[in-house]
């Protein structure tokens, strides 16, 4: 594949713009500065660098994002900052889209591609992909409450019954909330709120802290993000 049009699948802008960044020489590939816009390369495995900043080349972009509270899941956010704010311009430019919503005020782990198969895949009710949220409650959560939630609950202004895959009482946290861990397959529109509200809960904070078999790591600031490698990393070996 020709170098600009590398740099052009990889979201740096339309292909002249490429050719130009390229023949101006801020464009370094594996090591080695690269001034000719049309050099022949295999894309796999290349490390170029843009104006000093590298970049691996990706076919599908997959993106684990730590969002911190106060940021909107929305191309068009409407009271908040968005998500993609926090993404550099040739990832917004690759238009990589969340994988499912999280709340403005929920933080945690968010996924975002570019690869709308692989976002049907894991946001289909059928595949039943697991997430795991950690959840600070206003009131204590009794046993009565966890095994209401495990064996479904009826949510109360929508009549389906929904249940958590599994839940766990943490106790009492240093906030001063009651920890409750959940995880669920499925993602209706608030769930996890809308299910501690159907158990006359509360819920004052939210994280989601898996998804399928990726964790958030630790070392992951609110507000960081990094690249995965690909889909394989979110289902079991
Ligand atoms: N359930 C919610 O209520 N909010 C989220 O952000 C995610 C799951």
């Amino acid at each position: 594949m020709k170098l600009s049009q590398i740099l052009f699948t990889q979201g740096f802008g339309p292909r002249r713009e490429c050719e130009g960044l390229i023949a101006s020489g801020h464009v370094t590939l594996n090591g080695t500065p690269q001034n000719d816009p049309f050099f022949d390369v295999d894309p796999v495995g290349a490390v170029f660098t843009v104006r000093g900043a590298a970049w691996p080349y990706r076919e599908k972009a997959l993106i684990l994002l730590n969002k911190p509270a106060g940021y909107e899941c929305s191309q068009k956010p409407k009271h908040h900052p968005s998500v993609y704010s926090l993404l550099p311009p040739p990832l917004r430019r690759r238009d990589v889209q969340a994988v499912g919503r999280l709340d403005e005020d929920t933080t945690g782990l968010l996924l975002l591609t570019d690869d709308g198969t692989l976002i049907h895949k894991l946001t289909s009710p059928k595949h039943h992909v697991p997430k795991v949220y950690e959840i600070g409650c206003k009131h204590p959560v009794t046993e009565d409450q966890v095994q209401r939630l495990i064996k479904g609950v009826t949510l109360i202004d929508d009549p389906v019954t929904v249940r958590a895959a599994a839940a766990e009482a943490l106790g009492e946290q240093a906030d001063g909330l009651f920890g409750l861990r959940m995880t669920l397959t499925e993602g209706k529109y608030h769930q996890v709120k809308r299910m501690l509200a159907a158990v006359s809960n509360r819920v004052e904070t939210l994280g989601r802290s898996r998804f399928g078999e990726l964790t958030l790591p630790a070392d992951l600031a609110p507000g960081q993000w990094r690249w995965l490698d690909g889909p394989q990393v979110l289902y079991p070996a």
